[in-house]
């Protein structure tokens, strides 16, 4: 494999497969700038940015390198603290503003939150508002400085009249840096390794579907790996070694977006980054979801049919997914079938998907005009949790008389559900508070939550009809019933 770190061009073949981008950056190369704190994408510490070129440009992305397996960063430019600064005297921009608003103490985070300024920082212009700063930085933490002195140096960087006028090495050498980046993925051949290891293997090179099946036909013992933002916890926290994987980052089918007037299809592979403006357009109601599914360091690497693959019954977009009643195309060797969603999951952490079978893409029916769409998530704290809790009600209208409906449901049961009874106890009454008696009766006969940490059962259940309540109470009123309390930092 090759990528380039910050300026340097870097080589490799001999190298484990399932060795994190941190592993290497801190034992390999030595540079330590970039810190390990938690090692399961929590806390931002190890955060670094990844250049990749997008048309004649380089985009930038912000990601944590403890859950990033090394050859995922095949063909990049891997940016590090270290590499900030073009000098030994100046500090790049984004440590300045740091050190101007005494925005560190004892340094831990620091490294992480000049990373996400920095992605920040080479964002496009309308991503500079205040609001983008609160997503910049939600997947970083600081436990000795306090956020106030830290967003200041943000607002510095990206919101004073001078930033404008900001630049650095980095865009000035990106059109060399695209054509670099370039030519080393003209050079590839699909069925090289990209590392290998003592029995084992990373392969980054697949460019398309009949690439990837191949590959999987010949090793059908082999892991798929797009965001890894899951996958990669299995090395960091449960220390298995997976000796071979399979990176679907490349694979031109699995990294489209198309968007036709009755459906919107995403690639397995694409990240919810880039799925967000078309996904949001057609379906408003992700937004916020989307806003609070990890941070933006995990948005960025993590992709939908990992999600889906993953099978988690606490999963955010599953419960979505079935209110939409989306369709997956599935692909192996020989086959290509489209499935409903409510038919993939079979069991706790169970699928459908058969050996070398790779979820191509996820079909999202686009909403009707009489289509009323809420979801709700509920997590412990508000950024950067997992829900206790998800319900997506996707009801038909006409007036306040429901013609069809359907709920999607995550932490209510051993896989993301649909609640059939309560859909049929709603259909032909009107949403009105008055008439939900039974639909939430329903959800009661159908589901029995488990208690654990993130909530009890009791609450799962309550929370979960309450929530229906609340729906219907926003229909009414045509507005939004959250509430909302943030620190004021002004
Ligand atoms: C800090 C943190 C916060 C998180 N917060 C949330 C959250 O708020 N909500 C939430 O839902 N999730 C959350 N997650 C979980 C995770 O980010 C998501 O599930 C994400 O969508 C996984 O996608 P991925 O591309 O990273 O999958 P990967 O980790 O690459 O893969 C996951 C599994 O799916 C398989 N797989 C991947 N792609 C395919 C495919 N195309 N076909 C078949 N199998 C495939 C892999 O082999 C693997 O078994 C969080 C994770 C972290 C680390
Ligand atoms: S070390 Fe905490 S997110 Fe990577
Ligand atoms: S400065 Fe110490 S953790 Fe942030």
């Amino acid at each position: 494999m090759q990528f380039m770190l910050n300026q340097t061009p870097v080589t490799l073949e001999e190298y484990a497969p399932d060795t994190t981008l941190l592993e290497f950056l801190r034992t390999e190369v030595v540079q330590r700038g970039t810190k390990e704190g938690c090692a399961s994408g929590d806390c931002g510490a190890c955060t670094v940015v990844v250049a990749e070129p997008d048309g004649d440009q380089l985009r930038y992305r912000s990601i944590n390198s403890c859950i990033t397996y090394l050859g995922a960063v095949d063909g990049c430019q891997v940016i590090t603290v270290e590499g900030l600064s073009s000098s030994s005297e100046a500090l790049h921009p984004a440590q300045q503003v740091m050190v101007d608003h005494h925005a560190s103490q004892c340094g831990f985070c620091t490294p992480g939150f000049v990373m996400s300024l920095f992605a920040m920082m080479h964002q496009p212009a309308k991503l500079t508002s205040e609001e983008y700063i609160y997503q910049a930085l939600g997947g970083n933490l600081c436990r000795c400085t306090g956020y106030r002195p830290i967003i200041d140096a943000a607002k510095a960087l990206i919101l004073s009249p001078q930033s404008t006028e900001q630049t650095d090495e980095f865009a000035k050498r990106e059109t060399q840096l695209v054509n670099t980046l370039r030519q080393w993925q003209a050079d590839k051949d699909a069925s090289a390794l990209t590392l290998k290891g003592k029995n084992s293997s990373f392969f980054a090179s697949p460019r398309s579907m009949n690439e990837l099946l191949s590959l999987l036909n010949e090793h059908p013992d082999a892991r798929l790996v797009a965001g890894s933002t899951d996958l990669a916890l299995e090395t960091t926290q449960q220390l298995r070694t997976l000796p071979k994987l399979v990176f679907t980052g490349h694979v031109a089918e699995m990294r489209q977006i198309e968007d036709r007037a009755d459906v919107l299809q995403i690639g397995a592979a694409v990240t919810y980054s880039e799925a967000e403006s078309q996904l949001v357009q057609a379906f408003p109601a992700v937004s916020n979801l989307l806003h609070r599914l990890g941070s933006l360091q995990v948005r960025n690497q993590g992709t939908l049919g990992g999600n889906i693959a993953n099978a988690s019954p606490i999963g955010d977009m599953p419960p979505v997914l079935l209110a939409l009643d989306a369709r997956l195309r599935i692909r192996n060797a020989h086959d290509v079938t489209e499935i409903p969603i409510h038919e993939f999951f079979t069991g706790y952490r169970q699928t459908c998907l058969t050996t070398g079978s790779v979820i191509e893409s996820i079909i999202l029916p686009k909403l009707g005009e009489k289509s009323f769409l809420r979801i709700y998530k509920l997590s412990k704290r508000l950024d950067d949790d997992i829900s206790a809790v998800c319900l997506a009600l996707h009801l038909t209208l006409d007036g306040t008389r429901i013609l069809d409906a359907r709920l999607g449901l995550g932490g209510m049961a051993a896989i993301p559900a649909r609640a059939y009874q309560a859909e049929a106890s709603l259909i032909g009454k009107d949403f009105i508070p008055e008439e939900l008696h039974e639909a939430q009766m329903a959800l009661a006969d159908e589901f029995s939550p488990l208690s654990d940490v993130r909530a009890s059962a009791e609450y799962r259940m309550k929370s979960v009809q309450n929530l229906l309540l609340r729906a219907a109470l926003e229909y009414q009123s045509n507005q939004s019933l959250e509430v909302m309390h943030y620190a004021h930092l002004d």
